[in-house]
């Protein structure tokens, strides 16, 4: 079987991750793989149960009853819990709340990781997250750590009018024993604070073409 290529972008909420790797996807034709939706679906169910997110032994066992389905709609990925995408709601303030804890537990990553491994059976992906670089596919060459400064993280959620404690989940994400969002081996860091989404991009692939990317005729 043919194993094609991973970008592995990298970064704390709100750091410009999706808006990076969806222009990518496009510009470059790549699957655009979005980590952090499988991680709040999970999130999503174990709240439909009724579950404490901090209660790592109940969430282990629902994981065990669900099923999870991740697949692409065109270059998108998609995810699905029981035959339901929970669209929408996977942005909630709830599962914003929540999803530090979840995807903290070990089961949960061994269980999403191995999801997330098999989207390079179909294709060039751009896969986005905290963990994409350091135990998803540690093998690219491919990695971007993005950054901004917390204060304008906080600003974007606030700007598409979002629920959502930046500061905290950071601090779980980064804290975490399983998986801590850090700076991979090999990723080169790029702090998009001073930069236009135009700029972040020109700045990105730079980075990817010193990395030895090549890109797709034009
Ligand atoms: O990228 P996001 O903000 O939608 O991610 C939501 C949460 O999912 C994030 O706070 C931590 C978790 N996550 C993770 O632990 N590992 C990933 N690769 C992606 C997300």
């Amino acid at each position: 079987m043919t194993l094609h290529r991973a970008i592995a972008i990298d970064g704390p909420a709100a750091s410009g991750k999706s808006t990076l790797a969806r222009i990518l996807s496009q510009r470059l034709g790549l699957i655009m793989v979005n980590s952090g939706a499988m991680y709040r679906a999970v999130t999503w169910k174990v709240l439909q149960l009724g579950i404490d997110p901090a209660d790592r032994a109940a969430v282990v066992a629902a994981l065990r009853n669900m099923d999870v389905q991740c697949g692409v709609d065109g270059l998108d990925s998609t995810v699905s819990i029981d035959g339901i995408d929970p669209g929408e709601a996977l942005r909630s303030e709830e599962v914003n709340a929540a999803v530090s804890a979840v995807s903290a537990v070990p089961e949960v990553r061994e269980c999403l990781v191995s999801l997330q491994r098999d989207y390079l059976k179909l294709g060039d992906v751009v896969m986005e997250g905290r963990d994409i670089g350091s135990v998803v596919f540690p093998e690219t060459p491919y990695k971007i750590y993005m950054d901004a400064d917390p204060l304008v993280r906080a600003s974007r959620r606030e700007e598409v009018g979002e629920v959502d404690s930046v500061a905290a989940r950071d601090k779980a994400d980064s804290g975490r024993a399983t998986a801590p969002l850090k700076i991979a081996d090999g990723a080169a860091v790029l702090d998009t604070s001073g930069h236009s989404i135009e700029s972040g991009v020109e700045a990105a692939l730079a980075i990817l073409a010193g990395q030895g990317f090549e890109m797709p005729a034009a």
